[in-house]
């Protein structure tokens, strides 16, 4: 067992949630300073990008709620900083040598939201090796640091790969996902703050989310 185990709070046995849009909120203001990966923003910088893009493109409010909350694996796995690059906790704490953030996300955040704010999360990293494979030139357009985690994620979809993952339900939504994610990593860029984003988190997380909330 890795050394994070029994330091999450667990739900179902095996699997951290979160039960409320306070607990994200404060979760991005107290950890939100990390950077993000190999790049030159923080984590925070790098959400409030990815969810002002989608914003400023008229995206539902739950696109642009699954673009701010994309990453929250990385923050929820508190003792990531502590670990080898690219060692990563699956949810129920098991150490892996493959990037889990994306799974750890929606897994987290499925009490809260829909699936049109959890599965573009769940599948932005597989679109990452979509869009490698079908896109000339995508891979050469990313950040060295994405680069070098591709080979972390799986590496590029082959042809059969490419096509079953965009058959999938929301496929579509997390390429598009992925291409401000690939964006939203520009030094001092002007956004909204958290605050800003906080009504729609509360718009769409469930009924019962808010109660508790
Ligand atoms: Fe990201």
């Amino acid at each position: 067992m890795a050394r994070w185990v029994g330091r999450r709070q667990r739900a179902e046995g095996t699997t951290m949630r979160l039960h409320s849009t306070a607990e994200i909120l404060q979760i991005y203001q107290q950890k939100g300073r990390q950077l993000y990966g190999g790049e030159a923003v923080s984590q925070l910088e790098h959400a409030l990008q990815c969810a002002t893009f989608a914003e400023a493109a008229d995206q539902p409010t739950a696109m642009i709620v699954s673009c701010l909350l994309h990453d929250i694996g990385h923050l929820l796995i508190e003792p990531f900083q502590l670990l080898e690059p690219f060692q990563y906790p699956f949810a129920d704490g098991i150490a892996s040598d493959h990037d889990t953030h994306a799974d750890c996300a929606s897994a987290v955040l499925r009490e809260l939201f829909s699936p049109a704010v959890t599965e573009p999360i769940r599948l932005h990293v597989e679109a990452k090796r979509y869009l490698c494979a079908v896109e000339p030139g995508y891979w050469q357009s990313l950040s060295a640091a994405s680069q070098q985690s591709l080979e972390h994620q799986g590496g590029i979809f082959g042809l059969e790969a490419a096509q079953a993952f965009i058959a999938q339900p929301y496929a579509a939504e997390a390429v598009q996902l992925r291409r401000w994610d690939d964006s939203a990593k520009v030094v001092g860029l002007p956004t909204a703050d958290l605050s800003h984003f906080a009504p729609m988190l509360m718009a769409c997380a469930s009924g019962s989310a808010l109660e508790s909330g």
